[in-house]
């Protein structure tokens, strides 16, 4: 049976191949240390266990829930947003509960683009930025994040013809892969280009909380002319270590809102409810709590670029997010990754699975105890 064209075009995703090779490793009797996918490690807070277990215990929250959430829910997320960015939402008509960032993020493809139009999408980047836009019959094209220009988009370089095609521009600090966090005014020029040439945005704020060396990531919508501009994604995996939860948000302009809700009631049925009501408890759970998650990431973050510096690799300290943007001795981040994984049992992700701009580097993945990283930072440091 054949499939789609559009599905076709696109790789296998790469956790579905990570997975299987280490698979293979561990029935070969390896001993593999995996900083190949961000799944965090640490354990949800108690609290958030806890309150999830007892809702689902309730008579009323087994039935189909909607696309648009409980209104309680979505005065959490206005609260969450007002006292962490100072940013008013109006909870009728710009946010609404997503599956996941990576749902909400693939839809809105969907909702946005044509075959013939473009999306602008951070390369490298998460790789639904590329595959959300394939599946919609749309072109992606790469906004290259280099090292020598601190990681961020030159939207000027971005030729007449790739603008005018485009009706999606996707990006998000602080940044997957490369750890760069930005300010409000990268946010406001950000937000005035999409204006000027009507390309609506949506940044991916999925790392919101983790942030190191006592920076505080922004949201988007602290921004002058970013409600007009385009939307924000939130998402509760990271920050609250709950991945497998799928709890997540699109805020922000009410018409791109009101698109990709209008997209998700023809695909999804919606939030389970007890997870819509658990997610309230963690929106208005005490800040510390995430503050100190994000110094377990700080810690590991300071174990692996010190390793590495030691070592002689020019690495970049990332400010934020759960990765290292590890410049690869030689240049090919295929060939390291698989001489890693099969020289030293060590999982890396190639640069290039996150875009052709990623060609020459590895991430690695933060969401190991740091005793295994400490091992994981040795074997590579041997495989140099
Ligand atoms: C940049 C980025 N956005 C979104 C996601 C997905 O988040 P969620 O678990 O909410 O789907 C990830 C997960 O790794 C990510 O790195």
């Amino acid at each position: 049976m054949r499939s789609s064209r559009r599905l076709a075009a696109l790789p296998e995703y790469l956790t579905a191949r990570t997975n299987r090779l280490v698979a293979e490793r561990r029935a070969a009797g390896g001993d593999v240390i995996t900083l190949g996918v961000g799944d965090p490690d640490l354990p949800p807070s108690p609290a958030a266990r806890q309150a999830l277990a007892e809702l689902v215990q309730r008579d009323d929250v087994a039935g189909y829930p909607t696309n648009r959430g409980l209104p309680e829910l979505r005065q959490a997320v206005a609260r969450f947003y007002r006292a962490r960015f100072g940013v008013e939402l109006d909870p009728e008509r710009e946010i609404i509960p997503l599956l996941g960032a990576k749902e909400g993020l693939a839809h809105l493809a969907l909702a946005q683009l044509d075959a013939g139009d473009a999306a602008l999408v951070a390369d490298p980047g998460y790789p639904v930025y590329v595959g959300g836009p394939t599946l919609a019959g749309a072109e992606p094209v790469g906004l290259p994040l280099r090292r020598e220009h601190g990681f961020l988009p030159d939207l000027e370089a971005v030729s007449p013809a790739d603008r005018e095609r485009a009706n999606l521009l996707v990006l998000g600090y602080p940044n997957n892969p490369t750890g760069r966090v930005v300010d409000v005014d990268f946010h406001e020029e950000l937000a005035a280009w999409g204006l000027r040439h009507g390309v609506p945005i949506c940044h991916d704020n999925a790392y919101s909380e983790i942030t190191f060396d006592g920076l505080v990531a922004p949201s988007f919508l602290q921004a002058p002319g970013a409600r007009e501009a385009g939307i924000e994604i939130l998402s509760l995996s990271k920050a609250f270590s709950l991945p497998g939860w799928r709890v997540a948000f699109a805020v922000g302009n009410a018409e791109l809102v009101g698109t990709l809700l209008r997209l998700k009631t023809h695909v999804d049925a919606g939030m389970f409810h007890a997870l819509q009501r658990a997610a309230i408890t963690l929106l208005d759970s005490d800040p510390a709590e995430r503050r100190e998650l994000a110094a377990v990431y700080e810690r590991r973050r300071d174990l692996v670029c010190d390793r590495l510096a030691a070592a002689g690799v020019d690495v970049p300290r990332p400010g934020g997010a759960m990765y290292v943007w590890m410049p690869v001795p030689g240049g090919d981040d295929a060939a390291f990754a698989e001489r890693l994984l099969l020289g030293a049992d060590v999982v890396v992700s190639p640069g290039r699975a996150y875009g052709d701009a990623g060609r020459g580097y590895a991430r690695l993945a933060l969401t190991v105890s740091d005793d295994r990283l400490r091992e994981a930072m040795e074997r590579i440091v041997r495989m140099l």
